[in-house]
């Protein structure tokens, strides 16, 4: 079966930074790491440092070359949406 998948903007991620609830953003891409976190190579805390945001630029500084849409790939939960507007 298809997972849905969600639309969640970074508000919304920020609910996510405990270490047993550690979603993370990466190339607009949000994923659950929780299971990942103890695998890390870099370990657990340095992955934390992205828990609950956008860790595309820490990502992109440590590792360019690390192929996450293939290793993170039963973690996708959906994908990062600018925030509403809620000034019309
Ligand atoms: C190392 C995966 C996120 C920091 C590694 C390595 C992999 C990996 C496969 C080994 C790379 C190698 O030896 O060539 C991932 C995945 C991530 C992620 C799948 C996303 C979920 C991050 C983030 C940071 C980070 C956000 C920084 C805040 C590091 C560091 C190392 C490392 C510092 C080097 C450890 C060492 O060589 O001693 N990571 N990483 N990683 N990662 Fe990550």
């Amino acid at each position: 079966s298809v997972p849905q998948l969600l639309r969640l903007p970074p508000s919304e991620l920020k609910k996510h930074r405990k270490k047993n609830d550690a979603w993370m953003a990466f190339h607009n891409m949000v994923y659950n790491v929780t299971a990942y976190l103890p695998f890390h190579p870099g370990g657990e805390k340095e992955l934390m440092r992205a828990a609950g945001r956008d860790g595309t630029k820490l990502f992109m500084e440590t590792h360019s070359w690390v192929n996450i849409n293939n290793m993170l790939d039963k973690c996708l939960v959906g994908f990062l949406i600018p925030e509403p507007d809620d000034n019309g």
